[in-house]
């Protein structure tokens, strides 16, 4: 974070005409915070890892993309598990989901003028067992020439960089003798390097590792074998990766995305998943065995969300990253239940020590003494030392009364032989259901930024008593009404932080989730930081993130906070959501699911004894969390409520005389920035006004290494916010410093165009002293550092 400028804030005496005020006593200490408390989830989606973290370059390298899933049926492009009765739902789920078309995905036999040649694959004769698929090649006539070429992840998931070298591994066997060309092109077929490969012609697999150097940077490039003469030629694997990858490992990361999550300093890593470690079925849920050894010898698997894993980025890399991160590993492992929003399979139970077994294997490859089998696996992969494995998350978002049952076998065994392990329950905040030991628990929030807002207290009211266990808020991110991501969710999210650092004895980790997400590829609608070839976007949210966890104090100080009496209603049109009714009246003009803002105007005939629900605020996928007005006789008075899946917001009715005759009335709404005005033929019958809202959040805590106090600010209004600060029991030095994050408007994000829109700002603070105004820009996020002077 680039320092830009120097903020000179006036020290002054606190007065009545502060928005917020903040008394912080420099001799408390409060709950202490967390050191784990800002991390990272990866997860196999949006091509996170498959044209994005991971650094392979080539699409279906293996061959292996259109193996299916034991069980599963292909239907033109899509493919279909086996139905299974859901163990969430209870009925038999059906689903389908994305499957290429191409006989062998990304690849492409080129046949010039005159020349003849065709491919196929085969797993007649697997060079590995475990990846049998092999690509043959048959060239009868070269003619003007016959080449293969892969552009696999949107032309080869990165930029090349002029003079960058490139390594190239194949394995391939043939009898023709004169050398390969591989060669890189750019989208017009100008070559930017090349290389030769001499072949051994002996039929036999030969196994070969080259460098080719690019000549021009190219954004979107193609890999060339060019085939000089007839022959046949089969290959096995085909792999490229940038040489100079994140820490330089040779199945590596790609470098800039790495360092996107390198500069988080990510104190832990969950990983394989959400959904992946569960499976459509528990045929296709990841396993973690099938991911180690050689990376030509992995199966890869169809995951989740809908493409081929090649398992590269596999546990072992996982461990290492942990490691090149200076992170703690968690392992997430399956309990015998492939995910309910899908298929909802359940293994039965006299399979579920399979399962438990397979948890301990993973847990043993990673901190297992050498003399034990998958401790000696591991020592003979190049790691004699353990790994920093030091979480273990039981199931991934599993319920009912086959997880909580399971949950306990699997707490038992895994403690029995790890006790130092902390094991993490799928359980939300909900209590202890039947587990007989509860370490911590994962609740994972995907919600509206007015949920945030609002549960920035939530965990001020956790019953400390009660609940025994902590909690991990492993997956959460604000991602509905907020388009891709905007400045709106990030801002909700750095206030819901400023809650979970306060109450950060409870609340010990946390990480957003999804992280990645790869142009081309949105299964998920919000993601933290996207991937081109060219570029690595930090979104807003991405800011939030670095900022607190680059800022964790030690521990809390005492803080009395006063906020002035909220003047601003809640803005219904900061969502960038649709408007529609249910049922519709005949007479309605509008289009299906209408965008709307403030002053958007609705106006239908209906009879005065017809009922309708009038929805706004909602996005097109999640109806049940829509603001809903229902209209007419059905409900006998207008009324408005927010049908959270919680219900949590207010349910507001205004009994009026509705018209309940079977006469044509005239309805008229108009939308306004916080509320809406009913009209019934020319009258206004009811002006609704949203609640006041509070959008004024902080914290502080203080660092024991820097001996400095951090405090972070967060004003979520359209208005600046006059803060004054008020340090007791200590002095702090007159210059500080102040981290910001700001945005124009609450719509704004970064993007491809504008990555920088959005982007912390350092400042000098000047003119500290115990008693300061600090003025807060509308829409930002601040994070202020005062050194401590001892007493004043
Ligand atoms: O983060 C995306 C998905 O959300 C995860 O796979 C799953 O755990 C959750 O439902």
């Amino acid at each position: 974070m680039a320092m830009v400028g120097v903020l000179t804030i006036s020290a002054q005496n606190a007065n009545d005409g502060y928005d917020m005020m903040m008394s912080i006593d420099l001799s408390s200490h409060e709950a202490d915070v967390s050191s784990m408390l800002y991390g990272v989830f990866f997860e196999e989606i949006n091509h996170a890892g498959e044209g994005g973290l991971y650094g392979e370059l080539l699409g279906n390298r293996s061959f292996e993309d259109k193996q299916m899933p034991e069980g599963y049926r292909v239907e033109g492009d899509r493919i279909i598990p086996p139905v299974h009765t859901n163990y969430g739902t209870g009925k038999q789920s059906e689903c389908n989901f994305p499957w290429p078309k191409a006989e062998i995905p990304d690849w492409i036999l080129n046949i010039g003028g005159e020349a003849k040649a065709t491919m196929h694959t085969t797993t007649n004769e697997p060079h590995f067992s475990t990846a049998p698929t092999t690509l043959k090649v048959r060239v009868e006539k070269t003619g003007k020439g016959v080449s293969l070429t892969n552009a696999g992840f949107w032309g080869m998931g990165i930029r090349l960089e002029a003079q960058a070298s490139y390594r190239l591994r194949m394995i391939l066997k043939t009898t023709s003798k004169k050398p390969l060309v591989i060669s890189l092109e750019d989208a017009d077929g100008k070559r930017i390097g090349s290389t030769s490969l001499k072949l051994k012609a002996n039929g036999k697999w030969q196994d070969e590792v080259l460098t080719i150097k690019a000549d021009d940077a190219c954004s979107h490039a193609r890999f060339v074998i060019e085939f000089p003469e007839a022959g046949n030629y089969d290959f096995d694997y085909v792999s490229l990766f940038p040489v100079d990858t994140y820490k330089q490992r040779e199945n590596g990361m790609r470098r800039d995305v790495a360092l996107m999550i390198d500069s988080l300093h990510p104190k832990f890593v969950r990983w394989p998943g959400g959904c992946v470690v569960e499976g459509i079925t528990l045929n296709n849920r990841f396993e973690w065995k099938k991911t180690l050894g050689d990376p030509a010898s992995r199966p890869g698997e169809y995951d989740s969300w809908g493409y081929r894993n090649s398992y590269g980025f596999g546990y072992k890399e996982f461990l290492d990253f942990c490691e090149d991160l200076g992170a703690k590993a968690m392992y997430v492992c399956n309990v015998g239940m492939a995910c309910t929003g899908r298929t909802g399979e359940v293994c039965k139970e006299e399979e579920v020590e399979t399962y438990i077994q397979d948890a301990l294997d993973a847990i043993e490859y990673a901190i297992g003494d050498p003399t034990t089998v998958w401790g000696s696996v591991r020592c003979k992969a190049g790691h004699p030392q353990p790994y920093p494995l030091e979480y273990v998350e039981i199931g991934n978002e599993n319920f009912g009364p086959i997880y909580e049952r399971r949950y306990n076998q699997f707490y038992q065994a895994i403690k029995a032989r790890y006790p130092q392990l902390t094991l993490i329950s799928d359980y939300g905040l909900e209590g202890n259901h039947t587990a007989e030991h509860l370490d911590m628990v994962d609740p994972h929030w995907y919600v509206e930024p007015e949920r945030f807002f609002r549960d920035a207290y939530l965990f001020d009211s956790f019953d400390r008593k009660k609940n025994k266990y902590e909690v991990y808020v492993g997956e959460y991110a604000c991602n509905d009404g907020v388009g891709t991501g905007n400045m709106l969710a990030a801002l909700s999210e750095a206030a819901f932080l400023t809650g979970i650092e306060r109450n950060s004895d409870v609340v010990r980790m946390t990480s957003y989730a999804p992280l990645f997400e790869r142009k081309g590829d949105r299964a998920w609608p919000v993601n933290l930081i996207w991937i081109s070839n060219e570029q690595v976007v930090g979104r807003s949210s991405y800011y939030v993130q670095k900022m607190f966890a680059n800022n964790v104090p030690d521990y809390n100080l005492k803080t009395d906070i006063s906020i002035r009496p909220e003047t601003e209603h809640e803005a219904l049109t900061d969502y960038d959501g649709y408007i529609s009714i249910e049922p519709r009246p005949a007479d309605w003009q509008m289009a299906e699911d209408m965008k709307y803002g403030p002053g958007t105007i609705v106006e239908f005939k209906a009879r005065g004894n017809e009922a309708y629900t009038f929805y706004w605020g909602k996005t097109k996928q999640n109806l049940e969390k829509a603001l809903a007005l229902n209209i007419g006789k059905k409900t006998g008075a207008l009324s408005i409520d927010r049908v959270y899946w919680n219900n949590a917001y207010p349910y507001v009715s205004q009994p009026i005389d509705v018209p309940s005759d079977s006469t044509t009335h005239q309805y008229r709404l108009e939308i306004l920035r916080d509320g809406i005005v009913c009209s019934i033929d020319g009258s206004e019958v009811w002006h609704y006004q949203t609640p006041l809202v509070n959008r004024r959040f902080a914290v502080a805590g203080f660092d024991k290494t820097r001996q400095e106090v951090i405090i972070k600010a967060v004003n979520a209004s359209d208005e600046p916010c006059k803060m004054h600060v008020n340090i007791t029991n200590g002095n702090v030095a007159s210059i500080g410093q102040a981290i910001i994050l700001k945005a124009d408007s609450k719509q704004d994000e970064n993007s491809y165009d504008r990555p920088f829109r959005i982007y912390p700002k350092e400042a000098e603070l000047t003119g500290v002293s115990p008693s300061f105004d600090y003025p807060m820009a509308p829409n930002s996020v601040n994070i202020l550092r005062l050194k401590s002077i001892g007493q004043d």
